[in-house]
């Protein structure tokens, strides 16, 4: 326990549902879902809008029925439990802060409803807006503070009960852009200190990859993959994925394999491979090479337009009649050629089915492998 932290100290349980699904009259939102969102893990949900992800968390933290499944949460089963009965904390996009109270009252609300003495509760909510950055603001109306301190606010009134899970639904998202960047920090670092099983939703990207133990991405509120950020970002499960995560995302091109080569729709050859048929097939923009590798022809693609971020620059170039996005660092000369010649390095290549857009892993790679 950190010695600073006397008073919070969580156990964290693992989250588990067991063919959860949730329909609103006709409409499956969430038709079976079976996940478990390992204890003490941070867990970012990603996916696009209306996939389920609020319906998800709501189900949860006990705000919505399941239509159907459990949800057992430690050893026990919530899904017919009052939402006060099953040691979840959530805080919303649109927290609401009761206004006529401190900032202290706002904190301690829950403990005083919970009976807990007036030392005691002081004893938490100190700690609590140490953690926090509060401690100057205790004596405060929610009025008078900025957006990213009310945030902090109603993320204190979550932790401060010490729940063993910590639901977020979108909540940096009303914060501009630096202090959702320093918020996004202390939620790290908070998490890092009290453990709570955590389940965070968002729609950045930025914060999914530094935030996360674990992605999990929902498509049509099933799961579409569910791994560690590396894994989701090196290794996505499908076109899907691979169009969700990376920015700009991963290029995909239909291809063709002749049994010896992987072709492109205008015939340029990609890479050696002993498959036939018709696949998608995807690169990263910062995999691609401009310029020909040891004395191999490149594929041919003429450049449309240029994006310099300072750092680097996106170059999107038309390639097979559609459009690569290829990232390249700042002030290598190749994007200010008309025509490029790119190289997709064999290792850098995903393989996805032309019809379900699952990954096909280890295609290319056995391919190549037997081609040397
Ligand atoms: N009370 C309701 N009655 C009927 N349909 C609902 C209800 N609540 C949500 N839905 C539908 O369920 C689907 C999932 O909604 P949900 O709020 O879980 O999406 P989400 O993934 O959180 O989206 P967003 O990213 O926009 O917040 C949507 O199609 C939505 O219209
Ligand atoms: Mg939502």
């Amino acid at each position: 326990m950190n010695a600073i932290d006397p008073v919070i100290h969580i156990a964290a349980a693992n989250i588990r549902l067991d063919g959860v699904s949730k329909s609103y009259g006709k409409l499956a939102v969430i038709p079976k879902l079976d996940v478990e969102f390992k204890a003490g893990e941070f867990t970012v949900v990603l996916g696009p809008s209306g996939c389920g992800k609020s319906t998800l968390m709501q189900m949860i933290a006990g705000l919505e029925r399941v239509s159907g499944g459990k949800i057992i949460i430690g050893e026990r089963e919530v899904q017919d439990l009052e939402p006060k009965e099953r040691g979840c904390a959530m805080v919303f996009q649109n927290y609401a802060l009761y206004p006529h109270m401190t900032v202290f009252d706002n904190i301690a609300y829950s403990l005083k409803i919970a009976g807990l003495t007036k030392a005691e509760r002081r004893a938490r909510v100190e700690v609590v807006a140490r953690m926090l950055g509060l401690t100057d603001y205790l004596e405060r109306k929610p009025g008078q503070l900025s957006g990213g301190q009310r945030q902090r606010v109603a993320i204190g009134r979550a932790i401060v009960r010490e729940p063993a899970v910590l639901l977020f639904d979108e909540p940096l998202s009303n914060l501009d852009a630096q202090l959702r960047h320093d918020t996004r920090i202390e939620l790290a670092e908070l998490h890092r200190r009290i453990g709570a099983t955590t389940v965070f939703v968002t729609h950045d990207q930025v914060e999914a990859m530094t935030l996360a133990d674990r992605i999990l991405i929902l498509n049509k509120g099933q799961v579409e993959q569910y791994g560690t950020p590396k894994e989701i970002y090196h290794h996505p499960a499908s076109v899907f994925v691979a169009k969700f995560i990376g920015s700009p995302p991963m290029n995909i091109l239909a291809v063709t394999g002749d049994g010896s080569m992987l072709r492109l729709s205008d015939g340029q050859p990609v890479v050696a491979s002993h498959l036939k048929g018709d696949f998608q097939l995807g690169i990263r923009p910062e995999d691609i090479a401009v310029g020909n590798a040891a004395g191999r022809a490149g594929l041919t693609a003429h450049v449309r337009y240029r994006e310099d971020l300072g750092s680097h620059s996106i170059v999107a170039a038309e390639l097979a009649g559609g459009t690569v996005r290829i990232a390249t660092p700042f002030g290598s000369d190749a994007p200010d050629q008309v025509v490029l010649s790119l190289s997709f390095p064999a290792d850098r290549l995903h393989l996805f089915d032309a019809l379900t857009g699952k990954a096909i892993p280890g295609a290319l790679s056995a391919a190549t492998k037997e081609q040397r």
